[in-house]
């Protein structure tokens, strides 16, 4: 992955840059040796004064307030809902272009929701105030539907996805590993992120219960993808799995398309030629993409790919992507990258 165009921005925010998504997106910014002149590294009240290295630079930490986007170009927001709710519109009101990983302003219709090798291009004449990037399982779901949809039109989608605890935040992360340091010695397990044990134990429940009985989580995949893919109608249904894995959100996805594959070759030819996308598909001999390869990388990685015979042009695969890179931190990344690609241009 390159940023060619992020040059220039002078002010640059990051609002929760203590996280495990703020903390992935400091790093990528000195795995590519990104610098803004001025960057304002911001948090709660209780990181106020801890200290960050960043590129060897000792940046400390301030709190978030209503003047902490004076004179910021730039901001992008990894914290929860509630804070996300409170701030972004007085970062707009200091005329700040903010980009959202929360789920706050995705489904707004002036709000671009953007994963930039799917739907970048409405970046061109974006005039917004805001670019939400989506919930970690939709960016891979999507990576691997748009050639797809493309190419034979989709029928009906169901995915079902087992989601590492990284994707609920930094005190889920930690609870997994005191849980199972606790377990394997013998000790009681505590749980106080999830509403059960997570070592050890698959949860299906990632976010609220809604009335229809889906989670909120098993929605916004859903919601999201028809608004990405621009298909507002797309049969699409979806089960969400909190399973005990510190990185990596995997998806089991089965697609009916509406016109058929000559063959699954064919079918990995046009993934392998889509921009992000990484084939690793040689079940018989035990190759596929799994937690370990995807940690730490920038593809969203394709393989188990078969023909489902069940339906007319069905077809199953797995999906895995690292939820902080290219599910959070990484897109938010290419998303400014992108707009400002656009907007040299013109
Ligand atoms: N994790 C993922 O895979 C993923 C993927 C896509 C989108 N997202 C979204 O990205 C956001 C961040 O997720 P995360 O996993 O990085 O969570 P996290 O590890 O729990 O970090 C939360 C961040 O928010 C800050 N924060 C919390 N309350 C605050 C307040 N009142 N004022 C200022 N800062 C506050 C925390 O600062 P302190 O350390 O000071 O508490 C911390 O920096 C969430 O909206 C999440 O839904 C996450």
């Amino acid at each position: 992955m390159k940023f060619s165009h992020l040059e220039g921005i002078e002010s640059f925010a990051l609002v929760g840059a203590t996280g495990l998504v703020g903390q992935e997106l400091l790093d990528l910014l000195c795995e590519h040796k990104i610098k803004f002149s001025k960057i304002k590294l911001l948090a709660s009240q209780n990181s106020v004064g801890e200290r960050v290295d960043f590129a060897g630079e000792d940046l400390i930490i301030e709190e978030l307030s209503a003047n902490s986007f004076d004179g910021v170009e730039v901001a992008f927001f990894c914290v929860p809902n509630e804070v996300t709710e409170k701030f972004v519109p007085i970062a707009i009101s200091k005329g700040c272009l903010v980009i959202d990983d929360s789920s706050v302003f995705r489904q707004k219709s002036d709000v671009a929701l953007i994963v930039p090798e799917v739907n970048g291009e409405i970046l061109k004449d974006f005039s917004g105030k805001i670019i939400s990037i989506p919930n970690c399982t939709t960016t891979p779901l999507v990576m691997a539907l748009k050639p797809l949809a493309e190419q034979y039109g989709i029928e009906r989608v169901v995915v079902s996805t087992y989601q590492s605890v990284s994707g609920a935040g930094r005190k889920a992360f930690e609870e997994l590993s005191n849980q199972t340091t606790a377990m394997l010695s013998g000790k009681e397990a505590e749980s106080s992120a999830f509403p059960h044990r997570i070592a050890f134990n698959c949860l299906p429940e990632i976010g609220q219960i809604t009335e229809s009985g889906n989670t909120s989580e098993e929605e916004k995949v859903v919601n999201e993808t028809r608004k990405i893919l621009d298909l507002p109608d797309l049969k699409i249904s979806s089960t969400a799995v909190r399973v005990p894995t510190f990185i990596g959100h995997g998806l089991s996805v089965n697609v009916e398309l509406q016109r058929d594959f000559s063959s699954i070759e064919e079918v990995r030819e046009l993934w392998e030629s889509f921009p992000g996308i990484k084939v690793i598909d040689n079940a018989a001999h035990h190759i596929y993409p799994t937690n370990v390869e995807c940690s730490g990388s920038d593809f969203t990685f394709i393989g188990r790919a078969r023909r489902d015979g069940s339906v007319n042009f069905g077809l199953n695969f797995w999906v895995i992507t690292d939820n902080l890179r290219k599910g959070a931190a990484l897109n938010a990344l290419q998303c400014l990258d992108t707009l400002n690609k656009y907007r040299r241009m013109s």
